[in-house]
């Protein structure tokens, strides 16, 4: 009855046909098959390797079971909305039109209405990686659900979107790589042997070899960013759950220091990262980025930092902003050369903006560390990253610079908070510049 009164509603609707490309879909490779074919468990999750086809199969898997049932309302999460919308619900898009399903995104709820033999069918966005999302899902009852990236959600709001998931035999589908074993996803789902062996959890294994999309090229490309014997080789490559422990930047060696200047203007861009501390340490990088056809080059040409510690007085922001202008006259730096604040050095910010003597662009960056630190590794296990010799104090919290075992063993990643400075400052124009995220993400292709 309900049913009827939606389709009533909505068939006056045009389903969008908008500027979203088709996806045609290739034949699957076994493990995605089995992954479509046979995740009927209430939980079932994609484990695997970076590009290996986690996602795409999820998105046919989740289509195929809203299909299946009579119910009306699903979910699909994604780290914040905006990751979903890009990694997920784009293709699902492109891969609904080439099927000749027909939806309609009502942007403004952020749901999408999809039409399944004269019946409506509701999916619901969430963004799930801040504490508090679960509130937000709190109170609504959904039939299915997919997750994408569950490891890097809030874990209340996974537990939420879990639970709301009682109508009738409701199938919960999830993709993540593989991240620190005690994370979450693995102790209560990946790992969990009572819920495995009553089918409560399904676990489906994917590695990059078993993705028959990608061209071998490509696949050999992605192998050869990380060392062999990394962190990130392991997760990403082998689909280990493995923590980080010792040394985060293990392959930086003397062949990632050098001595000889280049000059200014062999480089595309000269930028200026910071990292600010009011009782601690403010300091500055200047680094110089030259762009070869096949990749991004990254000099650190110069340190500057002040430690309110050492000098035992804190720095005001207009004797900060001095400091910086002094930088960008010894290296002639002016409008298009870009300056980087971090994101809640606000006050910073505003003194820059209003002194006139300032002649950089000034933008602000926000990191995720985790991606920082897997970018920069792989920068220097290449030696596309280097350091002039000049730059002590770079150079020594670059080897001091460890993964904090505490915080793994509670399953979070993240670098010992001391003595981090220059290596923070480091971020901003290298991820801003390099293109290893597009090549990761699939947009550039060999
Ligand atoms: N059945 C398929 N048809 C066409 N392309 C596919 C298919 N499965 C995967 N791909 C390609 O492989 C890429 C990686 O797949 P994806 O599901 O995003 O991997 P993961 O989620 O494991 O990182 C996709 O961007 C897409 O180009
Ligand atoms: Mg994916």
């Amino acid at each position: 009855m309900i049913r009827h009164d939606y389709w009533k509603e909505y068939q006056s609707l045009q389903f969008e046909e908008d500027d979203i490309e088709y996806f045609p879909l290739d034949p699957f490779g076994e493990v995605a098959s089995t992954f479509i074919l046979q995740s009927d468990a209430f939980i079932n999750i994609a484990v695997g390797s970076i590009r290996s086809g986690k996602t795409i199969a999820s998105i046919v898997r989740f289509l195929r079971y809203i299909q299946s049932t009579d119910y009306t309302y699903f979910a699909m999460a994604g780290k914040t909305l905006k990751a979903l919308k890009k990694n997920v619900v784009r293709p699902m898009k492109g891969i609904m039109r080439s099927l000749g399903i027909k939806y309609h995104h009502r942007k403004s709820d952020d749901e999408i209405d999809i039409l399944n033999m004269g019946k409506l069918r509701t999916i619901v966005l969430y963004g799930v990686e801040k504490k508090g999302s679960d509130e937000i899902i709190k109170g609504s009852t959904y039939a299915g659900a997919f997750l994408d990236e569950v490891t890097v959600m809030d874990p209340e709001g996974v537990h939420m979107l879990v639970s709301r998931n009682s109508d009738g035999d409701a199938k919960i589908f999830m993709t993540c790589k593989p991240g620190n074993p005690n994370n979450f996803v693995y102790t209560e789902y990946v790992n969990n042997q009572e819920k495995l062996a009553n089918d409560d959890v399904k676990v489906v294994n994917f590695l990059i070899d078993d993705n028959p999309s990608l061209s071998p090229s490509y696949v050999r490309h992605i192998k050869s960013i990380y060392p062999e014997d990394s962190l990130f080789y392991k997760r990403n490559i082998l689909n280990q759950w493995v923590s980080g422990q010792g040394a985060i930047y293990d392959k930086f060696n003397d062949d990632n220091i050098y001595d000889t200047y280049m000059p200014l203007d062999w480089y595309d861009f000269v930028e200026v990262g910071s990292d600010y501390g009011t009782s601690t340490t403010t300091c500055y990088e200047v680094i110089g980025i030259k762009e070869f056809e096949d990749h991004t080059q990254f000099d650190v040409i110069r340190e500057y930092g002040y430690d309110a510690k050492r000098e035992g007085v804190t720095q005001t922001d207009a004797q900060r902003v001095d400091d910086i202008y002094h930088l960008q006259e010894e290296y002639h730096l002016e409008k298009n050369n870009t300056f980087y604040v971090s994101h809640d050095a606000t006050s910073l910010l505003s003194a820059l903006e209003k002194d006139d003597r300032i002649k950089m662009s000034l933008d602000t960056f926000k990191p995720n560390t985790l991606e920082c630190i897997q970018e920069i590794s792989s920068l220097f296990y290449k030696n596309y990253l280097r350091i002039h010799k000049s730059c002590t104090e770079t150079i020594k919290q670059i080897q001091g610079y460890e993964w904090d075992t505490k915080a793994a063993q509670n399953g979070e990643d993240k670098p010992v908070k001391k003595d981090d400075h220059y290596p923070d400052a480091l971020r901003a124009p290298i991820i801003t510049h390099s293109n290893q995220k597009e090549i990761l993400a699939g947009v550039i292709s060999f």
